[in-house]
């Protein structure tokens, strides 16, 4: 009789050992409705309809873990075209979900509707989602949280709680028209009226207080802070009163534990950071503003604020205690912060960093200007309009899909030309640039990539018309940020500090003002991938291309099929 118990204990010890293992290594589906509407939304006095999903601003976290699978049916009840990108999720083989119009895929038209697969793979931490067709992006986005697989844990001590702090902008004004006053009058767009935490824009507003964001918090306990810059047009600096900040990751990936008093966030950069409540029991904000390296141009120069409140009995001081941040201008205070991240490179979190490099590319950023329509005069320097360009190209997107034509090897949609250097050498960083530098080519080139080329491709900023940063992000890859810094990048010198030790992996970098940045990957996801400035109005200029990653050899390594029921230009 005992034995047989014992035989028993131990059979239903190993069935538990082995549904725990199942658990571990079986990747779950997880599945989301979004329907895009109309809904109408107040802030600062004064009300609007906005496009959102499912009627939240912002709009719904999608949770998953590590190497999930996320199905997202977006269904389209609004009388706009929309697109949704899983931003910072590479999708292996499959761009067919990745969202950026007439890039991968036709727009989802009013009243359809379009399944998208999200395939999750090496992502762990936070990432998110977002509009990719004008500029619908505003309102239309969110979290997407990427926790570790169950039985493993965070490279960090599991923190009481997680708290979103998603940044942004509003405007009073309609945004499509917004966008389409600027793309008319040729200048630069409509600052915004507010800046917002978690869609708020907090106490210093008018019409804004009572509904500031607020955490309370337990004195001694640590909370992580599953942050992201989704505002359209600035990188932001974000601190919070008396209290050290932690980083621990970014854009899905693990850092080394960096402490700082503030944090500089590109838009479409997410930062993970950890804050310890080991203040006196109070009332603190945290606050962000923009940062703006452009001299020239009319920002939104307010400050957002949330408030992070202990619980707890206590009298509070009169008014939560204010953050110092750096000055709008202080182009040192973001390029330190974002060449101080290092990935934490640790055993169960190792990287790979290209060390043999088969493809060499150098990309000069740059604001340029075109002439007005006939008989017009525009906003933009001299009457003319405002470009942008990547190697003297100004993207012109097609009216289908990059991916649709490359797949069924359609012709005539764009062309493999986009140049490896800039077509003019020039010292792209000194004042006063020769006015004929200005005029960029149009163009809908791509760069064809061999499936495992290794690629170092360095984005130098330049000083045409304005030197401004530019923060480059790229689809279906995360890279290596090896190096950066100001001024013109030296092919001779600047590889010689290149560090490929520990360098941070991300999928967006802010490129310095009239500064380089160098980047590694390798180029393992077939498929057609966007990249661009993450800044709206440079991508309304025209700042992006696109590269296409041909398939390998191996079965496994190629695109896999296009679902049924693609949305249809
Ligand atoms: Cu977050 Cu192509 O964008
Ligand atoms: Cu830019």
């Amino acid at each position: 009789m005992k034995t047989d118990m014992n035989v028993i204990h131990v059979l239903v010890l190993g069935l538990f050992v082995l549904l725990g293992n199942m658990l571990q290594s079986q990747a779950a589906l997880v599945r989301y409705n979004f329907v895009i509407q109309e809904t109408k939304y107040t802030r600062l006095c004064s009300s609007k309809n906005i496009l959102t999903v499912n009627g939240q601003y912002p709009g719904p976290t999608i949770s998953a873990r590590r190497g999930d699978t996320v199905i997202v049916d977006v269904i389209n009840k609004a009388s706009q075209n929309i697109t949704i990108h899983w931003h910072g999720v590479k999708l292996p083989r499959y761009p067919w979900s990745d969202g950026p119009e007439f890039i991968t895929q036709c727009p989802i038209q009013p009243g359809t509707r379009f399944s998208q697969k999200v395939v999750l793979s090496d992502e762990e931490g936070t990432l998110w989602w977002h509009a990719h067709s004008d500029w619908s992006r505003a309102t239309v986005h969110g979290l997407l949280v990427v926790s570790p697989k169950i039985g493993t844990s965070f490279p960090f001590p599991k923190p009481h709680a997680e708290v979103p702090v998603i940044l942004g902008d509003w405007w009073k004004n309609d945004i499509q028209t917004v966008m389409e006053e600027f793309m008319t009058n040729g200048g630069d767009p409509a600052p915004s009226d507010a800046l917002t935490i978690n869609g708020q824009p907090g106490d210093f507003y008018n019409c804004s207080r009572p509904e500031t964001t607020k955490v309370n918090v337990d004195s001694g306990k640590t909370y992580l802070l599953r942050m992201v810059n989704a505002a359209m047009n600035n990188i932001m600096f974000f601190a919070i009163a008396d209290h050290q900040l932690t980083v621990v990751g970014t854009d899905g990936a693990y850092t080394k534990p960096l402490k700082a008093n503030y944090v500089a966030i590109s838009p479409g950069q997410t930062i993970d950071v950890l804050l310890v409540a080991n203040q006196p029991r109070n009332r603190y904000y945290m606050a962000a503003k923009l940062y703006n390296s452009n001299p020239r141009s009319e920002f939104d120069d307010t400050t957002t604020t949330a408030i992070i409140e202990y619980n707890g009995k206590y009298t509070p001081s009169p008014s939560p205690i204010v953050p110092t941040l750096p000055a709008f201008n202080d182009r040192n205070a973001s390029a330190n912060f974002t060449s101080s991240l290092r990935s934490l490179a640790s055993r169960v979190h190792p990287i790979d960093v290209p060390m043999t490099i088969t493809r060499k590319f150098l990309y000069t950023l740059s604001i340029n200007t075109l002439p007005c329509a006939s008989n017009t005069t525009c906003l933009g320097p001299r009457h003319n309009r405002f470009a942008a360009s990547i190697n003297n190209i100004t993207f012109d997107a097609p009216r289908t899909s990059i991916l649709g034509a490359y797949y069924r090897g359609v012709n005539g949609v764009y062309g493999d030309d986009f140049p490896d250097n800039p077509p003019f050498i020039f010292n792209y960083t000194q004042d006063n640039l020769n006015i004929s530098l200005e005029t960029p080519t149009n163009g809908t080139e791509v760069k064809v990539l061999k499936y495992n080329d290794t690629v170092e491709l360095v984005f130098q900023g330049t000083n045409v018309v304005s030197g401004v940063d530019h923060p480059m992000h790229l689809h279906g890859y995360s890279f290596y940020v090896v190096g950066s810094g100001f001024g013109n990048f030296d092919r001779q010198r600047d590889p010689l500090n290149y560090n490929l030790v520990d360098p941070p992996l991300q999928q967006t970098i802010a490129v310095p003002q009239n500064g380089w940045t160098a980047i590694r990957f390798r180029a393992n996801n077939p498929g057609v991938w966007f990249m661009h400035c993450h800044f709206e109005r440079h991508v309304s200029w025209g700042m992006e291309m696109v590269f296409i990653v041909r398939n390998g050899k191996g079965l496994d390594e190629r695109i896999l099929p296009p679902p049924s029921d693609m949305p249809k230009c």
